[in-house]
């Protein structure tokens, strides 16, 4: 795909990853894109570059614009490999170009190339570089999500180029969000984002909300957000921006998933009473079984919940692997804000639930204790209990549910 011009003198000359399906780790199922900007004016600017692999993909969209060489200065708003890996082509075709970058950025950078040859310009909040006719501000975000991460603004055009936040794991020809809707649907951008948001800036909610706030308070006028993947808001960008507030505001649905796994289908027969009490409480359920589902679809569903009740068998004393494995990888989430419970069956000794609460614990979540433990198989008397179990579990939900703003309960329209 060409380049295309998102503002007058300013195109995205990214590449587009139509095959990945598992971007470290989180599935991808719709692929992704690599987005970066070339910015054609005195000073002939690249703002990011993309992963390695793709780098002769933006090498022609380059260079059916300008000839390589003329570039002059490059702005690496973050290091992570699927952003910058592509720098040393660029270097290497513009060795006399300055990397406009932050200190922790460079730190990183220097990790990872020979940088010794490059010129560098480090920056940090409210910095300049001046293309000619346009003025690119830096706007630092660490932590948004690493630690060297910042974003780009040019004043003239109201532009935020926002490096990974606001984007989307979507491979399309479209480029701007009414593209993409009149081609697909709102409901399927949302999921998107929301998929994006839960899996990579779920531990960030705190710095999203004082990121907005900052961005408002020095008043930038923003008629259009070019992130590092995916779409480009267009259209409405402070519907995204809105969007991203209500998501780290820790907005959920009333509803209550069951995530599980299971030896010999004891622990899963348990989910069937459970999930009765909890939907005879009035409260909706989804069930989930791990290893048939990935675990980033998981983790967006949790995300999206209220509350979540872990089924695991004990093996070896210890919980199932891929419950253990699952919530060691939400404790990194760091989620905030969700009912937790447990249940499992066991064959002599027990122990998994116990280490499911001990998790809950570590990851400061409110937990509905006791959980439900059946030896071996569950009989009608286990079965009434797990039915009281999710019954009583979902009329906690439904008090804790209360103590949050749920205006929009995890239904954000971008
Ligand atoms: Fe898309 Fe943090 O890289």
């Amino acid at each position: 795909m060409g380049a295309v011009e998102i503002k007058p003198g300013i195109y995205w000359v990214g590449a587009i990853d139509w095959s990945v399906r598992d971007f470290h780790g989180y599935v991808t199922p719709n692929g992704t894109s690599y987005n970066n900007y070339l910015v054609l004016d005195k000073q002939v600017t690249l703002v990011d570059t993309v992963k390695h692999d793709f780098s002769e993909y933006t090498l022609e969209n380059i260079r059916g614009l300008v000839d390589p060489a003329k570039i002059e200065n490059v702005v690496i708003n973050h290091i992570e490999n699927d952003h910058m890996s592509s720098i040393d082509r660029i270097m290497a075709l513009a060795p006399t170009a300055t990397i406009y970058i932050t200190a922790r950025g460079k730190k990183g950078l220097d990790r990872f190339f020979d940088t010794s040859k490059w010129q560098f310009r480090i920056v940090k909040t409210g910095d300049t570089l001046n293309t000619g006719t346009k003025t690119v501000t830096f706007l630092e975000t660490p932590m948004l999500h690493w630690p060297d991460s910042m974003m780009s603004y040019v004043q003239e055009d109201k532009l935020l180029i926002s490096q990974d936040a606001f984007g989307q794991h979507l491979a399309s020809s479209a480029r701007f969000d009414d593209e993409y809707c009149d081609q697909y649907s709102v409901s399927a951008l949302e999921h998107a984002v929301r998929d994006y948001y839960a899996n990579i800036l779920m531990p960030f909610g705190t710095l999203v909300k004082a990121k907005i706030a900052e961005v408002r308070k020095l008043g930038l006028q923003i008629d259009m957000i070019a992130p590092d993947h995916g779409i480009i808001w267009r259209k409405d960008p402070n519907k995204i921006l809105q969007m991203y507030l209500d998501m780290a505001n820790d907005k959920a649905d009333l509803r209550v998933v069951i995530v599980y796994d299971t030896m010999w289908h004891s622990t899963e027969h348990m989910t069937i009473p459970i999930m009765e009490g909890i939907k005879a409480a009035g409260v909706e359920v989804d069930v989930i079984k791990l290893r048939a589902t990935p675990m980033s679809t998981a983790i967006k569903r949790i995300w999206e919940s209220r509350a979540m009740l872990v089924g695991t068998p004990t093996l070896n004393n210890i919980m199932f692997p891929s419950i253990a494995e699952f919530l060691t990888h939400l404790r990194g989430l760091r989620p905030k804000n969700r009912l937790a419970g447990a249940f499992g069956s066991f064959g002599w000794g027990g122990g998994a639930v116990k280490e499911a609460y001990a998790e809950f614990k570590k990851m400061g979540l409110e937990a509905v204790e006791p959980g439900v433990e059946v030896l071996y198989r569950p009989g009608p008397e286990d079965e009434k209990k797990c039915f009281e179990f999710g019954r009583q579990f979902a009329e906690r939900t439904i008090e804790f549910h209360k103590q949050f703003n749920n205006d929009q309960p995890g239904k954000c329209k971008p």
